[in-house]
């Protein structure tokens, strides 16, 4: 099997939103699905990242680390593969993080793009707060816990990443080789619009759930806004400017793509059956993901949590025996 340059590890996490969409699915999830097949995986549902801006109100956070476990094993990804597991039933990320925040001097945090931003545009809540600006440092340890070569991540996280290499080779640095400096596995997601054309998010109310049932998706569908030119059936269309063509792109064969556009553009294919097309594309994706939930019954959470948590707590225990001696630190 095809491995990436020297990756035999990857580490993976992902916060627990809630809500997860078929953004989600095209752009984490299904690459996910693919790696565990090719490395061995730690797939982390990031619940201690989430309290970093949102610790005031922490009533959904269980639920929606259970909503994040059945999105996955829905997807495809199977704990008899990859180890998975929520980060705060693995305490040694705090001790490492700790450990490796004695290193990382503040001005690298200060200038992580997202952090300035978000200050900026969370303003008025309370978020400048030290776990807030740790959240790299943080993010780091969960990655070196289990010296992971390989992380996939969108193009948003990379100034992340780019932290945890230089946190990794100062360390190694100080204290001699203890951590492989982790490398982007860059995941090419599609454009995923929503159904008002805008980039679907949970925050625009804009998106295909993946829990919806038949119904809703074909309903949410059918109300998606389409290139505003083409007002009669048989008006020539703009693919180019049309969510609902982006999504087929993203989940169409590209034979179906090219017969697609043509008809949109000739004026042959209406957007109706467009739709109806599409409809027929997302429930490809999302029946099979229905029925493998629906299969999971509530103990086997609890079970793949626990199980979960217990492999990854020996690899991140083995991680920061190392750590620890490196630093020399006190053995009793
Ligand atoms: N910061 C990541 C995000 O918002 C989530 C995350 C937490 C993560 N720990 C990680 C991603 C470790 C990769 C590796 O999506």
């Amino acid at each position: 099997m095809s491995q990436a340059g020297g990756v035999t590890r990857v580490m993976a996490g992902l916060r627990p939103s809630g809500d997860l969409h078929l953004g989600n699915y095209l752009g984490a999830l299904r690459n996910m699905v693919e790696l565990q097949e090719r490395y061995a995986c730690f797939f982390e549902i990031a619940d201690w990242h989430m309290l970093t801006t949102g610790y005031e109100d922490t009533a959904g956070l269980r639920r929606a680390v259970e909503d994040m476990l059945l999105a996955w094993l829905g997807a495809g990804i199977d704990p008899e593969r990859a180890v998975v597991f929520v980060q705060s039933d693995v305490p040694e990320h705090a001790e490492l993080a700790l450990l490796l925040g004695m290193v990382t001097p503040l001005s690298w945090l200060e200038r992580v793009p997202t952090y300035k931003e978000q200050l900026r545009e969370l303003a008025g809540r309370e978020i400048a707060t030290y776990g807030f600006l740790g959240y790299p440092v943080l993010q780091t340890a969960d990655i070196l816990a289990y010296r992971a070569e390989g992380v996939p991540v969108g193009r948003d996280q990379l100034p992340h990443l780019e932290i945890a290499r230089e946190i990794a080779r100062r360390f190694n640095h100080l204290y001699g080789p203890v951590f492989p400096e982790p490398q982007a596995m860059l995941t090419e997601s599609p454009v995923v619009p929503g159904t008002d054309g805008r980039k679907m998010s949970k925050s625009y109310g804009n998106t295909l759930p993946l829990d919806a049932p038949t119904e809703e998706i074909r309903g949410r569908i059918r109300t998606m806004v389409t290139d505003p030119r083409k007002v009669r059936r048989h008006d020539p269309g703009h693919p180019e400017v049309c969510p609902v063509f982006a999504l087929h792109q993203a989940l169409a064969d590209a034979g179906a793509v090219a017969e697609i556009e043509a008809g949109c553009r000739s004026g042959e294919l209406g957007c109706v059956d467009c739709k109806a097309r599409l409809t027929g594309e997302v429930e490809a994706v999302l029946e099979p993901m229905r029925e493998r939930r629906s299969r999971v019954r509530e103990a086997d959470v609890r079970d793949i949590l626990a199980a979960g948590a217990g492999q990854a707590r020996a690899e991140a225990r083995e991680t920061l025996e190392e750590t620890r001696e490196a630093m020399r630190l006190w053995r009793s």
